[in-house]
Formats: C-alpha cells, structure tokens, sequence
C-alpha cells in the first residue's frame, strides 16, 4: 500500500452538517462548536456559508458565527460562497479563505444554485478574481461527482472539465463530493484517475457523504492513489438540502480512528473531536452519527454495569 505520510482533515460539520438541520441552531452553539473543533487541532475549519437565507435559512446568522468565533492563526476557516454577493457578506465577516461550489449533473447545478453548470462557472470567474485580488485564498467544489440525485449516473469526463475549469479560475484545491454517498471504492479510483488527467492530485480533496456506508472505504481506496485531503463532518452531520435522502458527511472521528490505526499523521486530538461531536449530538438532542464517539463515550461506571448487570438493583 502507498499511503500518505500525513492526511489533511477538512473539517465541514459547521456549515455541511448544520446547513441541513430541520431546526434552527442559535448561533452561540455553532461558535461553541467550531471553538472545540480548533481546540482539537483541526487545521480547516468549514465555517460558515454566505448563500441566499431565502434558499438556506440555517446558514443565516454567517456573520455572527465569523464574529463569535475564537480564531487560532494555524487554522484556516473557509466560508461557502455563491456569487459576489456572498463573497462581499465573507470579506465583511474576515473570511480569509472562500468556497466556490460547482456541479458535474446540470440538474443538480440548477436545483443547488438555480443556473447551469456554465453559468456558474462563469459567475465563479468573477468570484474567484475578485476574492484573489483581496489576498483570499479560494477552494473549489465539485457536486455529484459519483452520481447524482436527479440524473443518476454522472460522467467521469464532465467531473475532470468542471475540476479543471475551476483550477483554470484559480481555486487552490478542488474537493470532490459525493453528495448523495452513492460510490463504491472502485468507481472513487476510477473517478480520482479521471480527474487527475487535468488536476494534480495534491490539489484534489474528497468529499465523501456516507449513505451506504462506504464512504470510508473509499478514502482508503482514493489515499492509496495519491489523495491527502479529506473532508469529514464531526459526529457524521449533515448532508445537502438539494439533495433529499443524503445522509452526512463520514464521521470525523472515525476517519481519525483510521487515519490513526495507519499511522498516518493529521496533528488532531481523537479525545477532544470526540468530545466536539458529543457537545453537538447533544445539543441536537440524539446520538452522535460517529461510530468512534458511540464506541468510546460509555462512561466507566455504565461500561462496569454491563460487565456485572445484577449491581444495577444496588444502584
Ligand atoms: P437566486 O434566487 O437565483 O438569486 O439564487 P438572485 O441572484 O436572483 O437573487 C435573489 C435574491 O437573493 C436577492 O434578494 C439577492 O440579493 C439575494 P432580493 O433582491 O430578492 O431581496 N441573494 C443573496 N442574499 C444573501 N447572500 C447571497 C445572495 N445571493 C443572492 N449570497 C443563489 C441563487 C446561488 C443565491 C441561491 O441558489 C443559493 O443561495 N444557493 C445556495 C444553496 C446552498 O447553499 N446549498 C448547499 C451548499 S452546496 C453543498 O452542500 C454541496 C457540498 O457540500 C459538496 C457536496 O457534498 O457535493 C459543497
Ligand atoms: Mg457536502
């Protein structure tokens, strides 16, 4: 096997996770949480969106959670912007790292950003100038890169175009999401080998969303092909509001516990993430997603329950 020595954790919970959350989270919980997250040493931290409240409302309070939060120098906390609009609200807030997000499906580039996959690109032209001449860093997106929710099956050829154009524009890195967790390891590689004909592949990220469940296989599978940037969602938050039925992204803690077990180095603390997502489940009011945090967050005392159950009378 040929592993990366170190992997890059991009940590998407705050925006990826909360953007989908039926419930309005108060801004206080959002700060508290990507607080903890860089407590754990997280070296990117997605924070925030500055999309249309009429298409996200959970996404509304960005420039309170860019105001509130507490910023380490080491960490980057990249914001997700549509159009100039949304990059005028970052830049107002201090974002210094920015998000443009394309689609490889039409169908989903219209239902997601409500204009073609041309268009956007067009548009992100003037987004990624102008965020580039203000000294701010700019991330590219890929949606729907191993399937899509609309049009089912998505051509590798269309993935490699809409990731090179977005490179062309001056985006950094381009992460490539499986927005509906559809992919299976084979079809990652195949689709990673694709892409690389136009993107340098430590330029690329995945994205993987994880409802089937494969989401971890298919970043082994993809770190042995050169990738070492991974997104993850802390306590498995999340999914897209455009894409009905998508579970959230894989579970930072259990991508740690791999990466870990690899001895692959990320600089981040397995005990405090765990501890990050179990103050989200928390306040959401239900079990963390992250098998880890659900493997390790028995207390003691009901770990000694299980192992003598007749002492639960003396209690
Ligand atoms: P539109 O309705 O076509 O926009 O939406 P418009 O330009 O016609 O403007 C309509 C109104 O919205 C105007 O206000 C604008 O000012 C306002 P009015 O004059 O009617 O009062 N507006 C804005 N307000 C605040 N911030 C803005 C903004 N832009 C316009 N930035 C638009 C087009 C792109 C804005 C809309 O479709 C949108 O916001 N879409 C975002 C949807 C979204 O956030 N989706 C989830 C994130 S993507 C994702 O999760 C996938 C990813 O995780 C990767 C993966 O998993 O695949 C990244
Ligand atoms: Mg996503």
């Amino acid at each position: 096997m040929r592993l990366p020595k170190r992997v890059k954790m991009v940590e998407v919970g705050p925006r990826d996770g909360l953007q989908n959350e039926k419930t309005l989270i108060p801004a206080e919980v959002k700060i508290a949480l990507i607080d903890r997250l860089t407590e754990a040493g997280l070296p990117v931290i997605e924070a925030t969106s500055f999309v249309s409240p009429a298409w996200v409302p959970q996404m509304a309070d960005n420039a309170q959670v860019m105001a509130g939060i507490t910023r380490r120098p080491e960490t980057s906390y990249p914001v997700l912007v549509p159009n100039l609009k949304g990059l005028e609200g970052a830049l107002a807030a201090g974002a210094g790292e920015v998000a443009v997000f394309a689609a490889a499906s039409e169908t989903f580039s219209r239902k997601n950003i409500n204009c073609s996959i041309a268009e956007s690109l067009e548009r992100f032209a003037g987004v990624i100038a102008a965020a580039r001449n203000r000294g701010v860093r700019v991330r590219g997106y890929v949606s729907c890169v191993l399937g899509c929710p609309h049009e089912g099956e998505v051509d590798f050829r269309a993935v490699a175009e809409v990731a090179g154009r977005l490179q062309e524009l001056g985006c950094y890195e381009i992460s490539l999401g499986d927005t509906i967790g559809v992919g299976t390891p084979g079809r990652a590689e195949a689709m990673v080998d694709a892409v690389a004909k136009l993107v340098p592949r430590h330029r690329l990220a995945v994205h993987f969303h994880d409802t089937y469940g494969q989401a971890l296989a298919n970043i082994l599978a993809v770190l042995e092909r050169g990738i070492a940037t991974v997104d993850s969602s802390v306590a498995g938050l999340g999914g897209c509001p455009y894409a009905a039925g998508a579970a959230g992204n894989v579970a930072s803690e259990d991508l740690l516990y791999m990466l870990n077990g690899l001895g692959i180095e990320t600089g981040v603390d397995l005990t405090k993430l765990v501890a990050a997502g179990n103050y989200i489940s928390g306040q959401l009011g239900r079990p963390s997603g992250s098998r880890v945090a659900r493997a390790t967050g028995c207390s003691p005392r009901s770990q000694q329950r299980r192992q003598t159950p007749n002492q639960d009378k003396e209690d």
